[in-house]
């Protein structure tokens, strides 16, 4: 895909975030040290109707970094632009744009599915048309119309997740920040999600998705990038990635070179 001609509609100037360690979190860590830096000066952007694939191995920080582009997480450093806006001063508008999705993300478990998907859809300000009209198409799309007047306590967490993922899109955001949106699903409900993400992308929709199944990347993503240490090691187009030998070469590839340079 051609970038010059997108719109660049998510920019990231060198965020970084660093916590706070408790002494417990310390004792968990094995460290004596007090600040953990999980994203360091990471600079990148999404363009319009692409869909990004943000890979790293466990602790890498991408979780932080999509927790920050959503608002959910104020950043130590850096910025955040959505159509040139920094999202900090522009939380209300930035929000209604974003659709975020998380596995730590919990619904709860007294409510239907129905009843909670109302109550998002009024948080959002849809009307009953609208509301309905969202909730036809996403409990469709997601197969939630048998269990939707069944306790989310009582659904497995492949129907919790689909649940989510519907929630996530009543307000039909533009962006999509998905952290592992297949976690948990059945190859059935995984295909249902790859299919829809792909039906979003052609709505022109921007979609930057992080998840360890490397297929699942290498077959939806228009860009890669790959975080190690709260760092971009690499950023790449689908034929660069292909042109390297493939994503799962690729990615070990250069998580040892990192180590290399670690280690020397
Ligand atoms: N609230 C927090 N307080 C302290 N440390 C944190 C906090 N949240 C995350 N971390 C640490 O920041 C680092 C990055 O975590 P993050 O969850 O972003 O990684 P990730 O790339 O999403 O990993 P995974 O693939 O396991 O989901 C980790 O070392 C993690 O322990
Ligand atoms: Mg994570």
């Amino acid at each position: 895909m051609d970038n010059n001609s997108q719109k660049e509609i998510v920019k990231v100037t060198k965020l970084s975030k660093t916590f706070r360690l408790s002494y417990k979190q310390r004792k968990e860590n094995k460290t004596d040290d007090k600040y953990l830096k999980a994203v360091d000066d990471l600079s990148f952007s999404l363009y319009e109707g692409e869909i990004y694939g943000l890979l790293g191995p466990n602790g890498a920080g991408k979780t932080t970094t999509l927790r920050m582009l959503a608002t959910l997480l104020t950043p130590s450093s850096g910025n955040i632009y959505l159509d040139d806006k920094d999202i900090q001063k522009n939380l209300e508008e930035t929000r209604r744009n974003i659709g975020f999705l998380t596995s730590e993300l919990k619904l709860d478990n007294f409510f239907t599915p129905d009843y909670t998907f109302d109550f998002f859809a009024e948080l959002y300000g849809l009307d009953k048309t609208q509301r309905m009209r969202r909730k036809e198409i996403l409990f469709y799309q997601f197969g939630i119309d048998e269990y939707r007047y069944k306790k989310i306590g009582e659904l497995s967490s492949g129907m919790k997740q689909k649940v989510s993922l519907a929630i996530s899109l009543i307000h039909d955001p533009k962006i999509i920040i998905y952290d592992e949106p297949t976690n948990g699903l059945d190859i059935i409900a995984s295909k249902a999600v790859e299919d829809y993400l792909l039906k979003l992308k052609e709505e022109n929709k921007s979609i930057i998705i992080s998840t360890h199944i490397l297929p699942l990347v290498e077959k939806l993503s228009d860009r890669i990038g790959i975080i190690i240490a709260g760092k971009m090691q690499f950023e790449g187009n689908r034929k660069e990635v292909s042109n390297l030998g493939g994503l799962e070469k690729l990615f070990f590839d250069i998580y040892q070179k990192v180590r290399d340079e670690e280690d020397a």
